[in-house]
């Protein structure tokens, strides 16, 4: 395997300071000194993310979010309880989850009032008993306010967005967190039931399998959603609002539900319809679909400005309810929500992968070859402004070098084994790494152990090459 240095990152495993520790002591204020006898400390408020330091937290590990969410229209109020099951992975004192805006009214751990502090997107929790390492612990907090969208690096949107008659919530990258507390980093995955009451005139979907929709007071709604493979935050969502809802199967008995905003019904029919082909024709490719749901949501335009593949259910503003869109959100449920990255750094290997796919597609049903996607891509100055993995700056995350560079990365392995060995490494990727987390190195290894020999020409250039070479 190759290693080659790159900047900008810190390393995973870096030691948390004794004055990080002292400053996290200070922003846990308030709270009892610690006995003598009592080992715990604070866990760390981020996990060293090289483009946000503060997202994710240090010290536990989530298995399950239940999230029990209100949402009045009208005022634009979400009434939260968070529950949280978790594993201390130290010895704990206090700990912390992320959480943008909202107020925090209660909070509990293991069933008893844990001391609550909040610090710009911070929530540190105190319980009144240490936890020991390895201890697996319920957290629960309730919340509620108006939530506050995010505006990312790049400029973009994203979080609890409240439309003229409901919302739609997002989270690639932080977005998640103006909705619930959580360790919002995509190296925490956890399962989810994520219920929402809402007017009953309106249709409320989230992610994976809808469990039950019963009346409740009000004049309301409470469905519940429930996602029982692992999920990063950034993919969990909710869509409230007047949608045209539709059921089916896929893939033999995986239940599809699309959603669409009254408006586009007739509109996006066609392509909804064509869902369960490209599901199966990616399922060939790909191997074994990772979920037990699907569909899509299409929304109206203005609201977001991109498509996102939130799991098993992607949202896609009308404008970019396309088929290559379709395609590239698809393949994300592979790419990305099942084989996740283990930071954001990473995150070519879901936009790359993706915007592979499209140029897989294009091949077999457009009449492009994908060395001419290769070729355009190649030719295009924009692709070459930095090395896919290491953008620059968290503004350049999404820029055209992860989406566009990164496939470029893929065609050259597809040159260096054949079609056919690559074939196998697409699957045996997803395989290899299916519900968990992988990163950039683990990549390159991978796909050198599937060559039988290092790859070096194509990282060096493709991956974490500055320039752009005289030819391919
Ligand atoms: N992952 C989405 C896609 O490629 C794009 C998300 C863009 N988010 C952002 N904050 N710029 O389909
Ligand atoms: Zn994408």
């Amino acid at each position: 395997m190759t290693r080659i240095s790159r900047t900008g990152r810190s390393p995973r495993a870096a030691a948390v300071t004794a004055a990080a520790l002292a400053v996290l002591g200070l922003l846990a204020g308030g709270c009892t000194p610690a006995t003598s006898g009592v080992r715990g400390t604070p866990g760390a408020s981020g996990v060293h993310d090289p483009y946000f330091p503060r997202l994710g937290n240090g010290g536990y590990d989530v298995s399950r979010y239940a999230l029990d969410l209100a949402f009045d229209p009208a005022a634009g109020r979400l009434d939260g309880t968070a529950r949280i099951t978790a594993r201390a992975t130290q010895d704990l004192s206090a700990f912390n989850l992320d959480l943008a805006g909202l107020t925090v009214t209660e909070a509990t751990v293991d069933g008893a009032p844990a001391a609550a502090n909040r610090a710009g997107d911070e929530l540190t929790l105190r319980p009144r008993d240490e936890l020991r390492r390895g201890a697996e612990f319920t957290v629960t907090v309730a919340y509620s306010g108006v939530p506050e969208p995010l505006t990312d690096p790049d400029g973009s949107t994203e979080g609890w967005l409240n439309t003229t008659d409901g919302a739609v919530a997002v989270g690639e990258p932080a977005g998640s967190m103006t909705w619930f507390p959580g360790n919002h980093h995509p190296s925490d995955k956890a399962v989810y039931e994520i219920a929402l009451t809402a007017p009953s005139r309106l249709a409320a979907l989230s992610n994976g399998v809808r469990v039950s929709a019963e009346p409740v007071s009000g004049g309301r709604t409470r469905t519940v959603w429930r996602q029982s493979e692992p999920m990063a935050s950034y993919l969990a969502t909710a869509m409230i609002g007047r949608y045209e809802t539709t059921t089916g199967t896929a893939l033999g008995d995986v239940p599809v539900v699309t959603a669409v905003e009254p408006s586009l019904v007739s509109a996006t029919a066609a392509l909804r319809a064509e869902l369960p082909t490209l599901l199966a024709r990616q399922q060939d490719r790909f191997g074994p679909y990772p979920f037990g749901a699907a569909g899509a949501v299409v929304t109206a335009d203005g609201l977001l400005g991109y498509a996102l593949e939130t799991q098993t259910r992607p949202v896609f503003p009308a404008a970019s309810f396309d088929r290559a869109t379709l395609v590239h959100e698809l393949a994300h449920q592979w790419f990305g929500n099942s084989v996740t990255p283990e930071d954001w750094q990473d995150l070519w290997l879901n936009e790359g992968f993706a915007t592979y796919a499209e140029w897989l597609y294009a091949e077999e049903h457009g009449g492009v070859p994908a060395r001419e996607s290769f070729a355009a891509a190649f030719a295009e100055e924009a692709n070459w402004a930095f090395p896919p993995a290491d953008p620059p700056t968290a503004e350049n995350l999404f820029d055209a070098p992860v989406y566009q560079r990164g496939a470029m990365v893929l065609h050259q392995v597809r040159q260096a084994v054949g079609d056919e060995v690559f074939d196998g490494l697409l699957r045996g990727w997803a395989a290899e790494h299916r519900h968990a987390n992988a990163s950039t190195e683990d990549f390159t290894a991978y796909a050198e152990a599937v060559a039988g020999r290092d790859l070096d020409a194509v990282w060096d250039v493709y991956l974490y090459g500055e320039d752009r070479p005289d030819r391919p």
